[in-house]
């Protein structure tokens, strides 16, 4: 019979506890099959777990909760289109965008939007749309929140390069700094403003939209209409406003924001890189929701990862978790991530609302290799707590010793984070240096780092569209895993909510010198803002 959820937790446990003292420096020493066992293929990426502190053992305890929770019929009830996000009662059928999963209905209506999207996007790339003075178009300003700007955004600044037919700026602060940057040096006859909003009511994306279309009627001399794209699950809105028909791109309640790039949303990356590059990154990512839905639990790169992600947060009691491309054109992802895995796996209860008995998703952050090994990598090397990384690099791409610089930096920094300096090691660094004994003493202390630190080492060929694709798919599908784990919804997000409501109240009062009934900081913070505006 199979085991509980309850008893496989148990299990893990006790296995941890065997194993106690023991890191991922035994078992690569002690573990033939090792390598075999831990190191997975899927869609031409190479997932290396191989340094985590699970033992084999551990891993077959981890697989068991994974068969506890029944992983497998959520990944096949998750890929056939059915609701996904308990909550809201809808499905979450990111995998249809890119053509993968087993939902044919919603696969051909996303086809048939995506089409209309590319083509358009093609139109702007040959000059075919023209503005309201007849010009091709030279830029887009992509205004748009959260989902809808970081997946673009992210695409754009990995996969776009400076001889792009159209340049695209991306607006979603409603800082007035940000807008005054995103539209410097445009001129609004060849501008062309998209707005992105899956409700089309998002307070920011509003307000950015508005001060858009009063910049182009102050620039334009009428026609504005021509100006204007949406991309949006309700049309309606959009029309209302005076988008018209053929320059509405529909996207659907079956899709979340922070899962939606794949599709109409990032026009302006289909403007940039034209409809070839863009389909090929749909296909690196078919080809990892194929792995994902047919690849037994014990060899799912997405279901492996998740299982090392839930070890270290539930039974190591890390907090956080650090994700470091080597790759420039990745410095964007763990922006993506931190919403990605934040605002799917950011919940305190279960998916029937009862509380969690443990925890659920950990704190996301990151940054580009080398700069990164400058900033934080201090902390994982050698501070009080540790924490699990994901490290990203490419084998090959652009000029020879660079590339092999930066592959060697992100080998050595997992080999580092693994093997440690011990006391004796750092002795005799400084005595070969020429310190005295009790000056090397002094100093060793300083020098040790623990070592038995795990990461995961994401390696592939090289970065391209299609490489791109399968890895930003990985990390959906290593998301949706976590949330089967922790049983909880990955597919809402009411914890956004509040902070919305109270800022559009916060707002009025504010235009209207008022202030309703507030705590005292708050209260007093207010006053400080009027009194600075006086
Ligand atoms: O941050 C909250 C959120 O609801 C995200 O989930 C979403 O991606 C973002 O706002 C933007 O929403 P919309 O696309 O509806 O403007």
């Amino acid at each position: 019979m199979a085991m509980t959820r309850e008893q496989a937790v148990e299990a893990i446990r006790t296995q941890a506890d065997r194993d106690s003292g023991r890191d991922g420096r035994d078992f690569l020493r002690e573990e033939d099959r090792r390598l075999e066992q831990f190191v997975l293929s899927a869609a031409g990426l190479t997932f290396d777990f191989a340094k985590h502190d699970v033992s084999g053992e551990a891993m077959a305890a981890l697989l068991a909760l994974a068969n506890a929770v029944e992983l497998d019929a959520a990944i096949q009830a998750l890929a056939r289109g059915e609701v996904a996000n308990q909550t809201e009662g809808r499905a979450a059928q990111h995998m249809a965008l890119r053509g993968g999963g087993k939902d044919e209905a919603r696969k051909s209506q996303a086809r048939a939007e995506l089409d209309r999207a590319l083509a358009f996007a093609e139109d702007i790339r040959s000059g075919a749309f023209t503005s309201s003075s007849d010009e091709a178009f030279t830029h887009i300003l992509h205004i748009g929140i959260g989902g809808s700007d970081l997946g673009p955004r992210l695409i754009h600044d990995a996969l776009s390069n400076p001889n792009a037919p159209v340049e695209t700026r991306f607006l979603s602060s409603v800082d007035p700094d940000a807008f005054e940057r995103a539209t410097a040096g445009l001129d609004p006859a060849t501008t062309l403003v998209f707005v992105v909003s899956k409700s089309f009511g998002t307070p920011e994306t509003t307000l950015n939209m508005q001060s858009a279309i009063q910049w182009l009627e102050a620039g334009l001399e009428g026609g504005i209409g021509r100006h204007l794209v949406a991309a949006t699950s309700q049309p309606d809105a959009a029309r209302a406003l005076g988008f018209s028909d053929e320059r509405i791109f529909e996207m659907w309640d079956w899709v979340g924001g922070r899962y939606s790039l794949w599709s109409c949303v990032s026009l302006s990356v289909m403007a940039a890189i034209g409809r070839r590059e863009f389909e090929r990154l749909l296909g690196g990512a078919q080809r990892m929701d194929e792995h994902f839905i047919q690849a037994r639990t014990a060899a799912n790169a997405p279901a492996i990862s998740a299982l090392i992600s839930w070890w270290h947060r539930t039974i190591r009691e890390c907090q956080s978790w650090a994700v470091v491309p080597y790759a420039i054109k990745l410095r964007l992802l763990p922006g993506w991530l931190q919403q990605l895995s934040m605002e799917s796996l950011g919940k305190s209860v279960t998916v029937d609302g009862a509380p969690l008995d443990g925890p659920a998703g950990p704190a996301v952050f990151g940054g580009e290799g080398p700069d990164s090994q400058h900033a934080f990598f201090q902390m994982l090397h050698q501070g009080k707590d540790a924490i699990p990384v994901d490290i990203i690099a490419f084998a090959t791409g652009g000029e020879a010793r660079h590339r092999t610089s930066l592959a060697a930096n992100a080998v050595a920094q997992a080999e580092a984070l693994l093997t440690g300096r011990n006391q004796d090691a750092a002795m005799a660094e400084l005595t070969t240096k020429g310190l005295s004994q009790g000056e090397a003493q002094k100093l060793a202390p300083h020098m040790v780092m623990p070592g038995g630190r795990g990461s995961s080492f994401i390696l592939g060929p090289e970065l391209n569209a299609e490489t791109l694709g399968a890895l930003l798919a990985f990390y959906e599908h290593q998301t949706f895993v976590q949330s089967v784990l922790f049983g909880i919804n990955a597919f809402d997000q009411f914890g956004v909510e509040l902070g919305k409501k109270l800022a559009s109240a916060l707002e009025k009062e504010l235009s209207a010198g008022e202030s309703g009934l507030h705590d005292a900081s708050t209260s007093a913070l207010l006053r400080k803002i009027e009194s600075y505006r006086r």
